[in-house]
């Protein structure tokens, strides 16, 4: 039997991802959103692409969440997204409202999924859904790390005019302005790329990537990247299907991990079918430790504006 993955919002995040999940032929898909007719009419179309594609998956759209039962993961993408000028920190009360209603519906239908958080602001909606469903933290894991350790290979492969392939890339901390680009970890075919960029060069890509997401709203003005942000959480969506124990960066709920507790931070974690399967620790310089501190402090200012920290 095929694996179900539920995606929770048919906006461009959310149809993109099950346009990614088709595409790879990962599992059966619900796209579900409030909206009436939006997630059928974007299923349907999709499902229409599979004989061009080559792939079988079910792909259904639907407003009742009843469709969802059962799934193994479900993606939850929904909530509004930044205009030019907003931070990701704007949306806090909206998407908190959204995340609560989402994540007790999602829950009762699917009390043994694994829940891949995308809405933001992020830290803050992982956090939020982990205290409403009640899962333990290894089924409640936020997407940011991947998105923006992508963005950061993305422009080292730039630079260095290697493919993206040969970059590996360190992103941690909150999904927001204080997130934590480590370039002392990241690598071009295992050179540590500090040996390869000039530091104020380093610099200023690591500060593209903290900007990675306003960059594209700026251009976009009517919404935020999708494309990417999709791409991430499916790759998420796969290492758990495929049992890969992959390490990637993930917004996890940190027990005492990097000197943190009680709080999603985006951290390497190993992703396999249990979901999150191990937090691995780094020792961190002590400038970089109090990067960390500082965004996990942002993340908890949010926290405690919805009242789950
Ligand atoms: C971004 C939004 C989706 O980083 O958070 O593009």
């Amino acid at each position: 039997m095929r694996k179900k993955v539920s995606i929770v919002g048919a906006g461009n995040v959310g149809a993109t991802a099950a346009h990614w999940i088709a595409a790879k032929e990962l599992a059966d898909v619900v796209l579900i959103d409030v909206v009436e007719g939006v997630p059928q009419g974007k299923a349907l179309d999709l499902l229409q692409a599979m004989p061009i594609e080559k792939q079988d998956c079910s792909i259904v759209g639907t407003n009742d969440y009843a469709d969802t039962a059962n799934s193994d993961i479900v993606v939850i993408t929904a909530g509004i997204p930044r205009k030019p000028g907003m931070s990701r920190d704007d949306l806090l009360n909206t998407n908190f409202n959204i995340m609560s209603d989402v994540v007790g519906k999602v829950v009762a239908n699917s009390p043994n999924c694994i829940l891949i958080i995308v809405s933001n602001p992020l830290d803050a909606m992982a956090q939020a859904a982990f205290k409403k469903s009640g899962f333990p933290r290894e089924r409640v894991i936020g997407m940011a790390g991947v998105l923006d350790s992508a963005r950061f290979r993305t422009f080292i492969a730039e630079e260095l005019k290697v493919s993206v392939e040969n970059v590996t890339a360190f992103v941690l901390g909150g999904h927001g302005d204080t997130m934590v680009p480590l370039s002392r970890y990241s690598t071009m075919a295992g050179i540590p790329i500090t040996e390869l960029i000039a530091p104020e060069r380093l610099k200023e890509l690591e500060t593209r990537t903290a900007n990675g997401g306003a960059e594209i709203v700026k251009h976009l003005k009517t919404g935020s990247a999708y494309y990417a942000p999709s791409a991430a959480a499916v790759e998420m969506v796969e290492a758990i299907l495929k049992d890969k124990k992959k390490i990637l960066p993930c917004a996890a709920y940190l027990q005492g991990e990097y000197g943190i507790s009680g709080l999603y931070v985006g951290v390497p974690c190993k992703l396999g079918s249990k979901g999150l399967e191990q937090i691995i620790e780094i020792k961190l310089t002590a400038e970089e430790q109090a990067a960390l501190q500082k965004s996990a402090d942002s993340v908890k200012e949010l926290c405690t504006v919805i009242g789950v920290a």
